[in-house]
């Protein structure tokens, strides 16, 4: 294999053979092929695509780059949720113990932010204690006795993923159907679980910008999960405004607490409670997403996702008495209300522009190395379809950090538009393929 003549064949439209790609794999992992050779590389393949067989090449090649969990000795089905990424989106966070909570293992490798979203994994680091680097025998012990267990990926899981990833991030090659789908799936199958309900976002904040680009994205990655072998269904989501009320990792967890309490925005418990649904379909545990949508209200209603939650939490080694007790967390030293402009109606909130301010607060990494702040982001007082007058605080910003508050708030009011006729907020789920 030619690495400069594999880049060259990309970027003129050409086709890898599967061979070939999973010697290029290889030597990225190893050492061989440098970094600037490889970003070149990724930039050819955002730039030109690659085919079906490529994309199944590519991942099965980051899939044998390590090693595969094997969670057999699990009875049941298990079945994990995937995000393809949102600002706001804490959904995890309630769905892995709602779910186990019903009976069907949950076995889930998460991710921590890119670009302007954020990461389930930051986000339940900020409750102190919290580990996501469990062992594999810890893992499969913890699904077996609490029935889900949310981790990061270890070194030795999918390594060709970790390495291509961090490169993405810094090289504008994250928005590519092949390379997503390589990604996402390579990290699914090795994880060992059966079955995948993917949330598709689609929209403004959602890294595929383009909506027939992200149906296409959905398609391939429910396609390819067949292929390998998983149950896969996806939920197209809107992410034109962000999730639910609060942006910023402990901020997140708050509302995520909310939710499993009974309580909490409405749409953070239809969103959970529809993908919670496919999850227990594909599971085989009910006869009608109906079915699935009240068993698992009841679940919310009754305490046993949140006892669930806390099962898991102890677990992970998080401090339960500080999940148990928010009243006493510790607020960001600066609170920052954004006022409205002008009277009217909230007509949308761009929620990469929400995104891109929090991670500059302190709530996610501009470069791989920077430290989040666990207590910096937003919380948005109002939302699309919501009257507001002018001077009103449309959304309260936390930050711990030294920021220019004057710029940071014109930021936030050139992320609300705010229109002088009633607006109303698109449907939550956009299609569904599956
Ligand atoms: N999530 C992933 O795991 N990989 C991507 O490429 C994008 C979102």
């Amino acid at each position: 294999m030619n690495m400069v003549e594999c880049i060259v064949r990309k970027r003129d439209r050409g086709v890898l053979s599967a061979e070939e790609i999973s010697e290029l794999v290889r030597a990225y992992v190893s050492g061989v092929v440098p970094d600037y050779q490889m970003a070149a590389f990724l930039m050819a393949v955002v730039l030109r695509g690659m085919d079906e067989s490529e994309t199944v090449a590519l991942t099965k090649a980051f899939i044998d780059s390590g090693e595969t969990i094997d969670l057999s000795s699990i009875p049941g089905v298990k079945v994990d949720k995937h995000s393809t990424g949102g600002v706001g989106d804490k959904i995890s966070l309630i769905l892995a113990p709602l779910v186990a909570a019903a009976g069907v293992p949950v076995p889930m490798m998460a991710g921590r932010g890119l670009g302007h979203t954020g990461g389930t994994l930051d986000k339940l680091e900020s409750i102190p204690g919290f580990t996501t680097q469990l062992s594999e025998s810890a893992f499969r012990d913890q699904l077996a006795s609490v029935g889900c267990a949310i981790i990061g990926q270890s070194e030795r899981i999918v390594p060709a993923d970790r390495k291509v990833y961090a490169l993405r991030d810094v090289t504008g090659t994250v928005p590519s159907i092949p390379l997503i789908c390589a990604s996402i799936l390579s990290k699914k199958k090795a994880e060992g679980t059966d079955g995948l309900v993917l949330d598709v976002k689609i929209g403004r904040g959602a890294f595929l910008p383009d909506r027939d680009e992200t149906v296409k994205l959905a398609e391939s990655l429910v396609r390819l999960g067949k292929g390998l072998g998983l149950k896969t269904v996806a939920l197209l989501t809107e992410m034109d405004q962000p999730l639910g009320r609060t942006v910023g990792n402990r901020l997140e967890v708050l509302e995520s607490i909310e939710v499993l309490r009974g309580q909490g925005p409405k749409e953070v418990r239809d969103l959970t409670l529809a993908l919670g649904a496919e999850m227990l379909a594909l599971a085989g545990k009910i006869r009608s997403p109906a079915e699935g949508l009240s068993l698992l209200a009841g679940l919310l209603d009754s305490g046993a996702a949140w006892k669930k939650f806390l099962e898991m939490v102890r677990s992970q080694k998080g401090v339960v008495s500080f999940v148990e007790h928010p009243d006493r967390w510790q607020k960001a030293k600066r609170e920052i209300p954004v006022p409205s402009p002008t009277d009217g109606w909230v007509a949308g909130i761009d929620s990469l522009v929400v995104g891109k301010l929090c991670v500059d607060l302190g709530a996610g990494r501009s470069r791989k190395e920077d430290a989040i702040d666990p207590a910096a982001g937003a919380v948005l007082l109002k939302k699309t379809g919501d009257r507001v007058e002018k001077g009103e605080t449309l959304v309260v910003l936390h930050a711990d950090r030294d920021i220019d508050a004057g710029e940071a708030v014109r930021r936030m009011q050139a992320a609300v538009a705010v229109s002088d006729r009633p607006a109303k907020a698109a449907p939550l789920i956009a299609g569904r393929i599956g």
